[in-house]
């Protein structure tokens, strides 16, 4: 009975360690991928965009590696999501019918509800968002005498449409609130907080949470409303 509850124990922690380390490492690349993103904003015509963009795909193979951890990274967030939120799920179904009389242990908090939910709407969001671009039409520029993809061109097009550039808008709310409480949950589940750092580190995932969703929030409110077409 004790060896198979520390199991069941050991392996809810081990799925909330992948969740926290992988999530964690999400935010790592949507620091990155902001900060490229921003160069939108550089006002002059994609120049920069399109040339940090050529100079990732030049690296070719190791490009590809990344790209594979990345997914890697998404799919295996997602399944531990998943498979803990369900763990949850049981453990209180379970819990309720033991310990009725005790007010039942429940283990899915509001945030957590809120985690799946903004969770499925990111799930859904992301491989639209790479068909969108990634995987989006090919349009050719040429700078400093080098032909290249226009991904500027591809991107303020796509945000000219205002059911794209404003959906878009939609989704980073929900992403906001899943990285608030997503940082502050990974922390915990990786052991980094005690009672001192607790409230820094609280504040610090809200902050980081809206200066990452806030900048990936009026990219493409700016766009649709401020930049021409190229
Ligand atoms: C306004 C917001 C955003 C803009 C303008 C944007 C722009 C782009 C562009 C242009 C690409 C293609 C890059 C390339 O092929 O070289 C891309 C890829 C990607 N984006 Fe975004 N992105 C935004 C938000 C997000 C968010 C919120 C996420 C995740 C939650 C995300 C995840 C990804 C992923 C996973 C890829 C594929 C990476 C790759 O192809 O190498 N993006 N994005």
């Amino acid at each position: 009975m004790v060896s198979m509850a520390t199991r069941h124990w050991s392996s809810t922690v081990g799925k909330k360690l992948i969740m926290g380390l992988t999530g964690l490492l999400l935010i790592g690349y949507l620091i990155i991928h902001l900060t490229a993103n921003l160069l939108v904003f550089a006002g002059d015509g994609g120049r920069l965009l399109n040339l940090y963009a050529h100079t990732l795909h030049q690296t070719g193979p190791l490009l590809v590696v990344a790209r594979i951890l990345l997914a890697a990274l998404f799919l295996f967030h997602i399944v531990s999501g998943i498979r803990v939120t369900l763990q949850n799920r049981r453990g209180r179904t379970r819990g309720y019918a033991q310990y009725a009389s005790k007010g039942g242990p429940s283990k899915m908090t509001p945030a957590s509800r809120w985690m799946i939910v903004t969770g499925l709407i990111l799930m859904v969001f992301v491989p639209l968002h790479v068909n969108m671009f990634s995987l989006g039409p090919h349009y050719e520029t040429v700078i400093d005498g080098q032909p290249m993809r226009d991904l500027y061109r591809l991107v303020v097009e796509r945000f000219k449409e205002p059911q794209v550039a404003f959906s878009y808008a939609a989704v980073m709310l929900f992403l906001c609130l899943h990285l608030s409480h997503g940082f502050w949950s990974a922390l915990q589940s990786l052991g980094a907080m005690n009672r001192r750092w607790t409230p820094f580190a609280y504040t610090f995932g809200v902050v980081l949470s809206i200066l990452l969703a806030g900048g990936f929030f009026i990219l493409p409110l700016y766009t649709y409303f401020f930049i021409p077409l190229p």
